[in-house]
């Protein structure tokens, strides 16, 4: 049977999405020391979104740097599988860093809790998670989610940087995915 899937209805609109960045932002400088750079690391693809508002909301004369990894896990289109591998590594040493790895989703955890281990091996000075999406019911490692944007249901979305089959990362809202017979 051919299954087609469509876009389906707002979850969270851009609005309710800003304004969630926007807290998280004041968080994540509250918490950090005074006079600290702090290394934003986005993990492509998803993160670019949630990363840039991110950090655009943070306040002026915070030392803010960003930087990315790619990571690729095999696997199907809607799950990931648990096995990482580094596509693209960071362009600079973290050791001694505030280092936030910045993630559009957290599912499984395992590329979160692989990507930990890594970059702890490097010697930062510290390094906390922040996600936008938490679906914990599918966790299947614990990973320590310093900031969370909003806890979903085991639901598949789209928008914001989630994609389905690499579509539909652009639209401004994040949707549930409508799936019907073709
Ligand atoms: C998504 C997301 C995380 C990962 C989370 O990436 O951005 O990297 O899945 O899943 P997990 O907690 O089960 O490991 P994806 O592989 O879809 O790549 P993308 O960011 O390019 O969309």
């Amino acid at each position: 049977m051919t299954l087609k899937y469509d876009i389906g209805k707002v979850l969270f609109s851009q609005e309710k999405i800003a304004s969630r960045v926007t807290e998280l932002a004041a968080q994540i400088a509250k918490d950090l020391a005074p006079g600290r750079e702090l290394l934003v690391v986005g993990i492509l693809n998803g993160a670019v979104f949630f990363l840039t508002d991110l950090v655009r909301s943070m306040p002026r004369d915070l030392d803010v740097r960003i930087d990315f990894m790619s990571v690729s896990s095999y696997g199907n289109e809607t799950s990931s599988s648990g096995v990482v591998r580094i596509l693209r590594d960071l362009g600079s040493d973290i050791e001694g860093l505030d280092v936030l790895l910045v993630e559009d989703i957290i599912d499984t955890g395992l590329t979160l809790s692989y990507l930990l281990e890594f970059l702890q091996t490097r010697r930062p000075a510290s390094l906390k998670t922040c996600v936008l999406l938490d679906k914990n019911v599918r966790r299947m490692v614990p990973v320590a989610v310093d900031y969370c944007g909003f806890a979903i249901p085991d639901a598949f979305v789209v928008g914001y940087g989630l994609d389905y089959a690499g579509k539909w990362r652009h639209l401004p809202d994040i949707h549930d995915v409508e799936i019907s017979k073709a």
